[in-house]
This record gives structure tokens, C-alpha cells and sequence, in this order.
């Protein structure tokens, strides 16, 4: 069976480092891994729009920031297929029959639904569409055929749900679709990467992240007014590293090979933290050790996505020919879903025949 990854991110703000370690890097990793036979990255507005709906210029204007950011991350569209969700019409019609094999409650079950209802305060009123969202996002993942889905923690349950649709859709229409298979992070401190400030999420409202698209400068006052220890007041007081988000920052980012060039006291991050929890090693010290590994990473990403902005028309051209491949590819699956469900009424010469033989009789 060929193996296909499809992915994608709401185009709601730019990219930022979360998102990063989350998913994108490894995105370009399995990419350039040559493992997968297709890639499909898709621009999801119209998953945006179902809590964005009074806000469409918004959502417009963060499709190309988003495409930026996959340029300059390594996403080669020789190699991948970037598209926009809304410029797939198969995918509307794939949610609309989904929506027969999903109840109501399973819906209001769905933890990341509860919980962006709560963080929305949509609990009085929340848009049909933003709800059935998890049904439309099993429409992105299926009609792709996708057998990997690289994402964060967080988009657990939007898999888990599809899996169920796909079992269901195959068991009432005979085998059709396939079952993805969720890709996570292997290193922890990826899953979640908190803000700058502590708090678990990095989001654009909470002004707490690190875009992949800050200046130099943006990225090192960042990092210097980082939360950590907050008991770590004295460079001489033994220090937390669990849960100080420098120590996680550097979990996820930090490559051995950085120590000798930027902290050469050190010979690995399990030295430095045993030292931090010891007690005498200074809270700036170690943010000016991550500014460099941060900046060692983003550095090429930055230079990578100022070329990229001075071909924006390229850039569209590339989602629009995108958009164009996927197409394709969504229409044959809707085919065959419609062939399941037995409404291919034009093509199906079977029917025609036994309907004629009724009436010959
Ligand atoms: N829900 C994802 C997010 O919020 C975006 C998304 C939409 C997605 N459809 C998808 C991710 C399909 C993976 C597969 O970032």
C-alpha cells in the first residue's frame, strides 16, 4: 500500500515555534526521507473560517504568511503538494455524507472541541460548522487516502475520530477508505511547547510566542524575558529545570554538538541542568545559551523566507497548482465513496439494466 502523509495548519496567524517542533520539522524530515510516496500539505481556511466566520480577511491575508513559512522550513513543492482546504469542493461533499455515521454526542465528547468551546466561549452558541469540524477534517485526511498524519498532540482526538468514521464508512459501504495513522513527536518537550511566559500554549491572543518569521533581535529579547524558575531568585539557589520553559526549550531544540561551539564548559544539556538544579548557575547564562541555539536554528529559515517574499506570485502559483493536484486526487476518492454508497446512478450500468428488467417483466 503506498504511504501518504496529509497535514495542514488554520491559516489564523503566522507560524511560530511550536508549531515548529510540533509537526513542521518533522514534516521536512519525512519529506526529504523519501519514505512516503505522496505528501500533501494543505492550508486549512476553511477549517478557520468555522470560528473566524466574521473575520475572512484575516484568514485570507495569513494563507500566504502560512505558505511562507513552509517555504522557508524546507517544504520543497517539487516533493510536497501544498494546496488551500477551500479550493477542494470534494471535501465539502465527502463531510456532508461523514455527517450520516457521527452522532451528536460523539461530537460534544470530542475533547478538543470541548475545550476550544471553552476557550472561545462559544458554550451559549456555538456555529454548526465550528462543531462538526472534526467531520470535515476526516474529509482532509481521507480523501487524500492519507496513511500518516503528522501533528501535534493536541489533534489526537481529530484522529481518533476520523479512525472511527473510516471504520464505520467501511463496515455500512464495504471497504472504501483508509485508516490513518496519527505521527507525534517523539522527543516530549515537542508535544507542547508552553509560551515564553509559562503558560502551556503558545498562542498568538496570549502574545507569548516565538514566530518562525522574527527578526534576529525579536528572538533574542524574546528568550531574555523568558519565565523560569520563579524560585530561582539568586544565581546561587539550586533551580527547577522541570517545567521551566528555557530547560524545555532547549529539550526541544538543543543538539549536543551546539555545547562545544556556544557553551563549551558543558559537554551536554545533562550537565547543564545538573548544574541549574545544584544551585550556582544563572538564569542568564542560560537564556543567552538558548538565544544561540534558537538563533542557530532559525537563522536559515529567516534568510530562506526573505527570498521567498519577493516572489509572492510564485508563491500562489505554487498553492494554485497545488490545489489543482489535489483536486484530482480528492475527486477519485469521492468517486469511490460514491460508488459505495451506491449514488453513482450515471455509471452504474448494473442499475440501469435491473431497472429496465423491472419494468420488462
Ligand atoms: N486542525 C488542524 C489545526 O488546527 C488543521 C487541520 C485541518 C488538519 N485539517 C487537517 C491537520 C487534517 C491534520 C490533518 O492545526
Amino acid at each position: 500500500m503506498s504511504k501518504i502523509i496529509l497535514t495542514g495548519d488554520r491559516p489564523t496567524g503566522r507560524l511560530h515555534v511550536g508549531h515548529y517542533v510540533g509537526s513542521l520539522r518533522r514534516r521536512v524530515e519525512l519529506q526529504n526521507s523519501g519514505m512516503f510516496d505522496k505528501i500533501f500539505i494543505m492550508i486549512a481556511d476553511a477549517q478557520a473560517l468555522t470560528d473566524n466566520a466574521e473575520n475572512p480577511e484575516k484568514v485570507r491575508q495569513n494563507i500566504v504568511e502560512v505558505a511562507l513559512d513552509y517555504l522557508s522550513c524546507g517544504l520543497d513543492p517539487e516533493k510536497s503538494t501544498l494546496f488551500i482546504q477551500s479550493q477542494i469542493p470534494e471535501l465539502c461533499e465527502l463531510s456532508f455524507y461523514y455527517m450520516n455515521l457521527v452522532t451528536v454526542s460523539r461530537l460534544q465528547r470530542n475533547p478538543t472541541v470541548k475545550s476550544e468551546i471553552q476557550m472561545r466561549n462559544f458554550e451559549a452558541s456555538i456555529p454548526v460548522g465550528f462543531f462538526t469540524y472534526p467531520i470535515s477534517q476526516a474529509a482532509d485526511i481521507t480523501a487524500f487516502k492519507a496513511t500518516t498524519v503528522p501533528v501535534g498532540e493536541d489533534q489526537l482526538p481529530m484522529i481518533e475520530q476520523t479512525k472511527e468514521i473510516v471504520r464505520k464508512f467501511n463496515s455500512v459501504y464495504g471497504d472504501t477508505l483508509v485508516e490513518p495513522e496519527v505521527l507525534l513527536p517523539d522527543n516530549k518537550a515537542c508535544l507542547r511547547l508552553p509560551g515564553i511566559d509559562g503558560k502551556a500554549k503558545m498562542s498568538k491572543s496570549l502574545n507569548n510566542c516565538i514566530y518562525l518569521s522574527d527578526t534576529e533581535e525579536d528572538v533574542r529579547k524574546k528568550v531574555m524575558s523568558m519565565f523560569t524558575d520563579p524560585n530561582h531568585l539568586q544565581v546561587s539557589d539550586p533551580g527547577k529545570v522541570e517545567g521551566n520553559p528555557v530547560f524545555i526549550y532547549l529539550d526541544a531544540f538543543c543538539k549536543d554538538g551546539m555545547f562545544a561551539e556556544y557553551l563549551p564548559e558543558y559537554a551536554n544539556l545533562d550537565e547543564l541542568k545538573a548544574h541549574y538544579t545544584r544551585g550556582g548557575l544563572g538564569d542568564v547564562k542560560v537564556k543567552k545559551f538558548l538565544n544561540n541555539v534558537l538563533q542557530e536554528e532559525l537563522a536559515p529559515i529567516r534568510t530562506k523566507r526573505k527570498e521567498w517574499e519577493k516572489q509572492i506570485p510564485e508563491v500562489y502559483e505554487i498553492l494554485r497548482k497545488g490545489s489543482i493536484a489535489a483536486r484530482e486526487v480528492a475527486s477519485a476518492t469521492l468517486d469511490d465513496v460514491k460508488k459505495s454508497m451506491k449514488i453513482n446512478y450515471f455509471d452504474d450500468n448494473a442499475l440501469i439494466t435491473e431497472q429496465s428488467k423491472k419494468y420488462a417483466e
